[in-house]
């Protein structure tokens, strides 16, 4: 028997490439409201207008009428700033996806947990942060982990990992914290299903299952052009024409963002120690120089016309 995911009204925090996806898959495919909250209003802004241009598109292409599209458009609406998180009070589940870094993301969910009821979900888009130590925060001041407040609160913390474009790919990576309950699991599976996904399920281990596999790799392409081995449209060519990768490597990791890759790639190096994570010194050095890829017009190739603007 397919378990109902009883969201009723979905809030999202983030509203840059990841959040802003998960905001138009549940506004398009789940055809749920949408509280949408960033603390940049600029984000929202760039967001917003990016998810116009994809209903349009989408209009355009004969899979949306136009009144879907608006319906579409009509269940997101933004976040009072003033309100912050009480925003969310209303909602069934909350989406995090903003940048990869555990103290922030600890920090944003004991707020949340301060907040909102302790029935509401509470998932996170974490590319490889570890779900268990999320959930912990969200017990509240005074509790252990075992009092029944604070078990109830970790237990309603969910790993929800979306991939880049949202709109486009197909699959959402499920990840259980060790307090995770089963319900809490199985309506986070059933919304992601409402959104279109496929899902598969990975223990709480660092990068999880998708970025464990694909960040070394991503890694050892950077590594290659930092020695020399080939060129960087060689090695991209490679991948692409030789094993049929709709991108390079190269080429991914300005897509993903070089510093969303580096976090990533710590997390992995600092969670096993093992030193095939070690990021290469190449791809910290773009980092600190502000190539970020894509979003910042510089990454390992140049977008001259392209900032943190509304694009396809
Ligand atoms: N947002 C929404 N839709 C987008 C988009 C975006 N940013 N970029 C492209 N698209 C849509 C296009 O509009 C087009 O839609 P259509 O079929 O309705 O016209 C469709 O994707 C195909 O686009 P194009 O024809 O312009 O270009 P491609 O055929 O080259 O496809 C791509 C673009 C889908 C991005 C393809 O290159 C691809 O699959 N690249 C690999 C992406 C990937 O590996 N993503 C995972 C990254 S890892 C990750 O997200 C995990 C994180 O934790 C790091």
């Amino acid at each position: 028997m397919s378990i109902a995911h009883g969201i009723r009204t979905l809030g999202v925090l983030g509203a840059g490439q990841m959040g802003l996806g998960i905001a138009f898959v549940s506004a398009v495919h789940a055809r749920v409201p949408v509280l949408l909250h960033d603390r940049a209003p600029a984000q929202i802004k760039s967001g917003l207008a990016l998810m116009d241009k994809l209903l349009a598109k989408d209009v355009a292409k004969g899979r949306l009428s136009a009144e879907e599209a608006k319906e579409a458009r009509d269940r997101v609406t933004v976040v009072d700033q003033e309100k912050g998180f009480k925003g969310f009070r209303d909602v069934d589940m909350v989406v995090e996806a903003v940048s990869e870094n555990l103290s922030l993301k600890q920090t944003i969910f004991r707020s949340l947990s301060t907040e909102l009821s302790p029935s509401t979900i509470l998932a996170s888009n974490t590319s490889s942060i570890s779900i268990t130590k999320i959930a912990a925060a969200t017990i509240p001041e005074g509790k252990t982990a075992s009092d029944a407040e604070g078990k109830q609160s970790a237990s309603r913390v969910v790993g929800l990992h979306f991939f880049n474009p949202v709109p486009v790919m197909k699959l959402v990576e499920l990840i259980s914290a060790l307090q995770t309950s089963s319900e809490t699991l199985d309506r986070a599976r059933a919304f992601a299903v409402a959104c279109g996904k496929e899902v598969t399920t990975s223990q709480d281990v660092p990068g999880f299952v998708a970025n464990a596999l694909l960040m070394p790799f991503i890694n050892e392409a950077i590594m290659c052009l930092e020695k020399g081995t080939a060129t960087r449209d060689d090695i991209d060519k490679t991948l692409r024409l030789g094993m049929n990768h709709p991108m390079g490597p190269l080429q991914l990791a300005d897509f993903i963002g070089l510093d969303t890759c580096l976090a990533i790639q710590q997390t992995l190096y600092a969670g096993t120690g093992d030193s095939k994570y070690r990021p290469s010194i190449l791809l910290e050095r773009m980092v600190d120089a502000q190539w970020l890829g894509k979003k910042s017009g510089k990454g390992f190739y140049d977008y001259p016309h392209i900032g943190a603007t509304a694009e396809i």
